[in-house]
């Protein structure tokens, strides 16, 4: 069993997309074993997408991914690489490129707002879980 980090950003909670998220997490057989509405901190967002902190779009990505609720989840699959069986349900990041059938492809229309984020590796699934979940054990 793995874990991978899950979180249905601002955009999926405004427009009402957070059940079809869910849904499609649990109807793939994956487990959800953590899950939390919340309006996350500027630091926590900034510590998530370190990674990103010297791209152009970052400023726009953390006011984006603060301006109301998230819903931060950890999901539970049965081999390795939950984290990759998430990111194929999610879809890919250009949204040009994200086929119909996943998330991104059936909901999102720009890059900028595209309702998911799933963790990309097994590293980063275990430190966005500490992050975000600090207790979980
Ligand atoms: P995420 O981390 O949110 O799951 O998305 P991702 O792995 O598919 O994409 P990533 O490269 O990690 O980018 C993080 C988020 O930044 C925004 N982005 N904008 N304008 C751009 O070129 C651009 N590139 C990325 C997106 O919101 C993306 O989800
Ligand atoms: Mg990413």
């Amino acid at each position: 069993m793995t874990r991978t980090f899950i979180m249905c950003k601002p955009d999926a909670v405004e427009r009402g997309l957070v059940g079809e998220i869910v849904s499609r997490i649990e109807r793939k057989g994956l487990r959800i074993v953590a899950m939390d509405m919340r309006v996350p901190e500027v630091a926590l967002v900034e510590a998530h997408y370190e990674e990103h902190a010297d791209k152009p779009f970052f400023g726009e990505l953390v006011t984006f991914l603060t301006r109301g609720p998230v819903v931060a989840m950890v999901v539970e699959g049965p081999d390795d690489g939950t984290w990759h069986l998430m990111r194929t349900l999610i879809g890919k990041t250009k949204v040009e490129d994200a086929q119909p059938g996943s998330i991104r492809g059936d909901f999102a229309t720009t890059t900028n707002e595209n309702l998911v984020h799933g963790s990309d590796g097994t590293e980063s699934a275990a430190r966005e879980i500490g992050l975000w979940f600090p207790g979980l054990a």
